[in-house]
């Protein structure tokens, strides 16, 4: 069996993180989040999958054309020119597919532990045309809301719900089974949404049945949704795997007097960690990152190059690549700095500000 992943989108929401990397790739313990839907498939016995790209598609291949791992697994990239939406892009990857069997299709952005054979299993029991996951949310607002029948079958697909339309916290957990007529009958080359369009045109029909997972479960496209994926699998709730290490420092790495490193945590390759330095609390260091003397990092992910200078804190944020917090400075209260930005002494940053990429914020005098 074969899958399609929808890996096309701009990541908006985690913008500045997806200036430069997109959401597909983005780093989990230091490992592109493609890695772990990889895994996902490959567990499940799936034997290949598309691609279905359209935002950066060139990091997404040269990622995959480096992994010296995936022999007996298939991967096409099924590329478009314009964004045709989440149908269409499963509709662009239809070429691509052998056989004439279902096909399992997954958003890109989803982490979970949830097992795709009992969907599979599900769908064909059922004899339905399409078969949704579900998961459940505190606030289905931002996914696709979906009542279900005793039988499982669908009763109401409806995407993005107003807080007074919120009838269930069932919600999407963009992880379908699809039968080949299902992605026959939806038109080419044209824009078109599989949970605007397509859902609610099957569910009138009866074709549209939904399986249940109580599983792990997290669409990583806020910046908070992506440092609660990181710590989720920092914490080895998901993800992990077999060979684990709450505390992976490499020998690469060089670590001050009295430094504290608390786990979990990752520390990449290549970093440098100086006296007195913290860094605990879910932390993950991207490559050859440097935290100054006395710094301390907490609950946050730092990108490859970044540098913490001498007593800079850094809690609870994301710190893009290359970035540079000066002496001093405070980052916090879920930040996000873009690639190559730089945090002069004395700022402190809070309440979810996001910096742009390359942008320079001066030195500020602190006083008492
Ligand atoms: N190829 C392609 N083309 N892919 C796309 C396009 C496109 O035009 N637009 C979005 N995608 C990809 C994104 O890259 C992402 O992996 C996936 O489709 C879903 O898009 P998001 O933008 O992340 O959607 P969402 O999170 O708001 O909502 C979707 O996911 C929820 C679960 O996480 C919906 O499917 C909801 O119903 C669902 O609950
Ligand atoms: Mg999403």
């Amino acid at each position: 069996m074969q899958a399609i992943i929808l890996v096309g989108g701009l990541g908006t929401r985690l913008r500045p993180v997806t200036y430069d990397t997109p959401k597909a790739l983005v780093p989990i313990r230091n490992k592109p989040f493609l890695g772990y839907t990889i895994d996902l498939l490959r567990e499940a016995g799936i034997d290949g999958m598309v691609l279905s790209l359209g935002y950066m598609p060139d990091p997404i291949q040269s990622y995959i054309a480096e992994r010296d791992d995936l022999d007996g697994f298939t991967v096409d990239y099924a590329i478009e020119k314009t964004a045709l939406g989440t149908a269409g892009g499963i509709k662009n990857a239809e070429r691509f597919l052998r056989g004439d069997g279902p096909v399992v299709v997954l958003n890109g952005d989803v982490l979970t532990g949830m097992s795709l054979r009992a969907a599979i299993e599900q769908h064909e029991a059922k004899g339905a045309r399409a078969t949704i996951t579900l998961t459940s949310v505190e606030d289905p607002t931002a996914y696709g809301l979906v009542e279900v029948e005793h039988d499982m079958k669908v009763r109401r697909f409806l995407e993005k719900p107003s807080s007074d339309e919120i009838t269930t916290n069932l919600i999407n957990a963009g992880i379908y089974v699809l039968d080949r007529e299902v992605i026959r009958s939806i038109p080419a080359d044209q824009e078109v949404s599989i949970e605007r369009e397509v859902f609610p045109h099957l569910q009138e029909g009866g074709g549209l049945y939904a399986h249940v997972s109580s599983s792990y479960w997290r669409d990583i496209g806020t910046p908070r949704s992506y440092l609660a994926a990181s710590n989720d699998v920092l914490s080895g709730a998901v993800g992990a795997g077999e060979d684990f290490d709450y505390l992976e420092v490499d020998s690469s790495v060089s670590v001050g007097k009295n430094a504290k490193i608390l786990p979990p945590v990752v520390v990449g390759l290549g970093c440098r960690i100086g006296d007195l330095a913290t860094i605990g609390g879910r932390v993950s260091l991207g490559k050859n990152c440097r935290i100054g003397a006395g710094a301390m990092v907490e609950g946050s992910i730092v990108l490859d190059g970044a540098v913490i200078e001498d007593g800079a804190v850094v809690r609870g944020s994301i710190v893009g690549k290359d970035v540079r917090v000066c002496r001093g400075a405070i980052v916090r209260g879920l930040s996000v700095l873009g690639a190559g930005s730089v945090v002069g002494e004395g700022n402190v940053l809070d309440l979810g500000i996001r910096l742009n990429p390359k942008v320079e914020l001066a030195p500020r005098s602190v006083s008492f």
